[in-house]
């Protein structure tokens, strides 16, 4: 048995079709009652259209219900003008429906799709458990045909550079990425595991021992860490390797892709944002001198000052404690925000303490005449207003004037800690301050390249060196000397792409001389065993004539979230893990049946 197949779709009904009968098939998109007569919104992929169904033509169709999939026929008929609809691009015309037929009847919706501002409060774990519901909203298919838009231009764009193409496996091998291991047990032999690939990395390393020369692949990978709003247990890559190249090659191939890629997406789908422009370059140390953090928001600018010099002999206790502890004492300016009530400057250190700070200090930078009492007043017409004012010097309040630049309504947030929690608590403030000021404007796409980042950083748990990147990340020609001396100032020809305070890619250039990966593995402290074990494999290929190579992957579905103004991953992931890595929709993970415990040699503990 047939169906009456689609002569148009919903969303291509015009004005001229006006006269000629059409058949549409979709989802009924909404069903409004008035007085016997039904309108029904019809819905397909390319849009909506209104159809009419007279009373006494259809005296029962109730089984006509929002979400059912229906194949109706019926004539184009121009609507009143008064009945036109602007806002519609078929709001013109609609159908007086002839006959109808039920593809595909449904059963009461766990949730109405009708209304997008209405789903925003539903329960986002029963909205992925119908994921082929949820996924039905048009502004969900608009993602996914930007996602596919994105993927074709990449691939377009490495294809006519000479890029092969090329699968890796995914049963593989256990391999270093920083993250855990998503585990298979191998069914021959109980002690054997497989893991699923963290990254293509090792591969695709190898497949340049190979020759291949230009490599790339929508990639896959696997990490079983905790989601966040920008990370996902499973993601995808565009996994990218090169030959014969060095970091220079392959960042003006990166940057040069990503304007032709996004711009191109841009202007497709008419998206609310600027074109890519060029990329600017920072070092990782300027980074985090300027932001606090290795993926700055460079939308706007809100540097970070460092005080600690205002204060070399303060008698100000806590100021004086952090310093004498080798901790740093640095601020972040918050224009308009000097005349915050005592309550908002309390949320503010609020913030700061569930960051890790001990406190947030603040001076509130005012025109000398509006003060009042107990204000500092500098001779510059400026006056600082804080409870700590009177701690503190005049050299040194005048110093902080001076270093911060701050001008008239200015609260100076300052946080006296270690390095790290200074810096992780005021990256935070800073982009607290931004969301604020309305100063991070979803129209720009702000690139930054992050490069020379340091080789390795101690890890004070393990007592021990680990690598920033991987271990296969090449030291910069001229640090390398420092390995046995100084190996926490070596920088490494590594690099990250950042866009609006997101990761968006990193890469590096690898290391391909046997001699300085056993340098490397030495200094991560892998011994010799180790390194058989793990990466024996890499190590062998490496000594048959490896030739200098390099790549990068950059995060597909975060470009995306970008491209979209999407908050959170998952709805860029057709179909994504929820908390805890579980799928509710599949049911995933599960138990297995009693045979396939056996067959695996697995037994519960
Ligand atoms: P890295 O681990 O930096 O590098 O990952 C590269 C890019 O992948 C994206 N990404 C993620 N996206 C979503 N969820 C996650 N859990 C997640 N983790 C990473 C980010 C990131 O910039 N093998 C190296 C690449 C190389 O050196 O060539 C690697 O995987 O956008």
């Amino acid at each position: 048995m047939g169906f009456v197949k689609r002569t148009h779709t919903c969303g291509e009904i015009r004005a001229e079709h006006v006269g000629e009968t059409v058949s549409l098939n979709g989802w009924i998109h909404r069903v409004r009652d008035l007085g016997g007569v039904k309108f029904v919104d019809l819905r397909d992929r390319t849009g909506l259209v209104q159809l009419v169904l007279a009373p006494e033509t259809f005296p029962d169709s109730s089984n006509l219900r929002a979400e059912a999939c229906v194949s109706f026929t019926g004539k184009v008929l121009e609507r009143s003008d008064e009945a036109k609809n602007p806002k519609m691009p078929t709001g013109d015309i609609e159908i007086e429906v002839q006959s109808f037929e039920l593809l595909g009847p449904t059963k009461p919706l766990p949730f109405q799709l009708s209304d997008e501002e209405q789903m925003q409060s539903v329960n986002e774990e029963l909205r992925v458990k119908h994921r082929y519901l949820d996924l039905r909203r048009p502004s969900m298919h608009r993602r996914f045909a930007v996602r596919s838009s994105v993927i074709r231009r990449y691939r377009s764009y490495l294809d006519a550079r000479g890029f092969l193409e090329i699968e890796t496996p995914i049963i593989t091998k256990s391999t270093p990425e920083g993250a855990r291991d998503y585990l298979v047990p191998y069914r021959n032999d109980s002690g054997l595991w497989y893991a699923l690939p963290q990254s293509p990395q090792q591969y695709k390393q190898l497949l340049m021992v190979a020759g291949m020369e230009r490599y790339y692949q929508v990639a896959k990978c696997f990490r079983d860490e905790s989601s966040r709003a920008d990370r996902q247990p499973e993601f995808t890559q565009l996994d990218i390797e090169m030959s014969f190249i060095d970091q220079e090659d392959i960042l003006t191939l990166i940057e040069a892709m990503t304007q032709e890629v996004v711009n191109g997406t841009i202007e497709e789908f008419g998206l609310d944002k600027e074109p890519v422009g060029p990329m600017e370059r920072i070092t990782y140390d300027e980074a985090m001198r300027d932001y606090g953090c290795d993926k700055p928001d460079t939308r706007f600018g809100l540097k970070l000052i460092d005080l600690t010099g205002c204060f070399p002999e303060t008698q100000f206790a806590v100021f004086k404690n952090t310093i004498e502890t080798g901790g740093i004492l640095r601020a972040v300016r918050f224009p308009g925000a000097a005349t915050y009530s005592r309550k908002e400057v309390s949320g503010l250190e609020e913030f700061c303490k569930e960051l890790g700070a001990k406190g947030m200090a603040h001076l509130a930078v005012l025109p000398a005449a509006e003060a009042g009492e107990g204000a500092y007043i500098s001779p510059n017409g400026l006056a600082i207003k804080s409870s700590i004012v009177k701690f503190l010097a005049e050299a040194e309040l005048e110093a902080v004037l001076q270093t911060s630049q701050a001008e008239a309504g200015d609260l100076i947030c300052i946080v006296a800690d270690a390095w790290q929690t200074t810096n992780d608590v005021l990256y935070r403030l800073r982009l607290e301050i931004g969301d604020r000021l309305k100063l991070r404007d979803p129209r720009i796409l702000k690139y930054l390249w992050v490069v020379d980042f340091p080789l390795v950083e101690w890890s004070d748990t393990d007592g021990r060196w680990s690598s920033m990147h991987h271990p296969f990340t090449m030291p910069k020609w001229e640090d390398l000397p420092k390995i046995e001396t100084d190996p926490g100032s070596i920088r490494a020809q590594a690099y990250d792409l950042v866009c609006n305070g997101m990761e968006v890619a990193g890469g590096s250039i690898r290391i391909n001389r046997p001699d300085i990966q056993a340098q490397i593995f030495g200094l991560l402290g892998i011994d010799e065993a180790t390194q058989q074990d793990r990466f024996g494999h890499l190590l062998e290929a490496f000594s048959y004539g490896a030739p200098p190579h390099g790549g990068i992957a950059p995060g597909i579905d975060r470009l995306i979230m970008l491209l979209t103004d999407t908050e959170n991953i998952r709805e860029v992931i057709a179909f994504p893990k929820v908390a805890g890595g579980q799928d509710p929709m599949m049911g995933a993970p599960s138990t297995i049946d009693s045979q396939q415990w056996a067959e695996l040699g697995l037994r519960r503990s």
